[in-house]
């Protein structure tokens, strides 16, 4: 009798693993396609200031939209993640230094990463949060590109991205921001220019920046990944809502609430809202405020 419920068992057991093997192939394999897939999209150009003003402001850009929290302080490019679950996620180096962007990376190509979300050859960037930089003004995104172009150069050659099973399970069902190029409306034209006046409409264009994490709606959700805390509400439904302004630009300049809880920049990168200037966190306020 024992002897037939263990063999059973054990059959049991059997089918399950290969069910499970099975299923992770398929997903697998279905995202190495999608991964691989090879995208055209019709040449844009936009014309790029060299003006010091414009290059200052694709500096700002760059602080305040986390580049450099991916890509490295200068841009040099960075191994972001590297362990078994996850894999390897690696921000390439903007520069062009050795193995940085090759010297015939043209504004076409930064438009591509940029809007687009892919590389020089078509091929999907991986985490790369371009439905998110789509979404900057022409102003804006002809001062950033203004900037990165001209950054010095860096030698720094990376290893390739590797996705670990978690990445690849969470990337299949959606968890996980992987392929941002099938997020992207690409029709979408440029905005030519933001609304640059404080108030509630400069807070909305800079949200964007924020509703990665705390969502398109900003009431927050799951943590990210498995290890990572919760995401807050950060509408007027949640702390914020009890908070004054200077309390919330308190909290986002010095990464601490005003009930006292410290934020980690691993988990909220309080470092990079404290590079905004105090006018884009009263309008990030009034905006988030206005969201009951
Ligand atoms: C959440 C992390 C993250 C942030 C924030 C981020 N990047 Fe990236 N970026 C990546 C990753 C990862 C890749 C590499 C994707 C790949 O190789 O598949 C990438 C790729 C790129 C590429 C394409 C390079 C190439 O080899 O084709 C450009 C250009 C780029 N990023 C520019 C920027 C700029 C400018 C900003 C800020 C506005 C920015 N990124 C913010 C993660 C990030
Ligand atoms: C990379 C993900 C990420 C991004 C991007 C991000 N946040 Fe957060 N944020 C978090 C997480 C996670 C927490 C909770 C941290 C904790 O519990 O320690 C948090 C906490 C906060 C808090 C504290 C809320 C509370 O109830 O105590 C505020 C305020 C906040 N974020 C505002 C912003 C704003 C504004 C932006 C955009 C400019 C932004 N965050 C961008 C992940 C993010």
């Amino acid at each position: 009798m024992i002897r037939k419920i263990l063999k059973w068992t054990g059959i049991l057991l059997a089918g399950l693993v290969l069910a499970a093997i099975s299923t992770y192939t398929y997903m697998s394999v279905s995202m190495k396609s999608r991964m691989n897939k090879a995208y055209a999209f019709e040449k844009e150009i936009i014309e790029i200031p060299t003006d010091s003003a414009a290059v200052a402001r694709g500096k700002h850009l760059v602080a305040i939209k986390g580049c450099q929290d991916c890509h490295g302080n200068k841009l040099e490019g960075k191994v972001m993640n590297d362990d078994g679950a996850i894999g390897r996620l690696v921000a390439g180096n903007l520069t062009k230094g050795k193995g940085g962007l090759p010297g015939n990376y043209d504004v076409s190509d930064w438009l591509n990463a940029l809007r687009h979300g892919v590389h020089q050859d078509g091929k999907p960037l991986l985490f790369m949060p371009s439905h998110e930089t789509t979404l900057l003004s022409r102003q804006d995104m002809s001062a950033l590109i203004a900037y990165c172009s001209q950054i010095p150069k860096v030698d720094n050659t990376l290893p390739a991205n590797d996705l670990g099973p978690v990445a690849v399970v969470m990337s299949y069902l959606g968890k996980m921001p992987l392929l941002s190029v099938e997020k992207i409306d690409h029709n979408k034209p440029m905005v030519a220019r933001a609304d640059s006046a404080e108030g509630a409409a400069q807070g909305k264009y800079l949200a964007v920046s924020c509703s990665g994490c705390h969502r398109e709606n900003f009431k927050g959700g799951e943590p990210l990944a498995p290890g990572f805390p919760p995401v807050p509400d950060i509408t007027r439904a949640g702390h914020v809502g009890k908070w004054t302004k200077a309390q919330f630009i308190a909290t986002l300049t010095s990464g601490k609430t005003p009930e006292g809880h410290v934020l980690k920049n691993e988990d909220m990168p309080w470092k990079m809202t404290a590079q905004y200037t105090r006018g884009e966190l009263s309008s990030l306020y009034d905006f988030l405020h206005s969201i009951q």
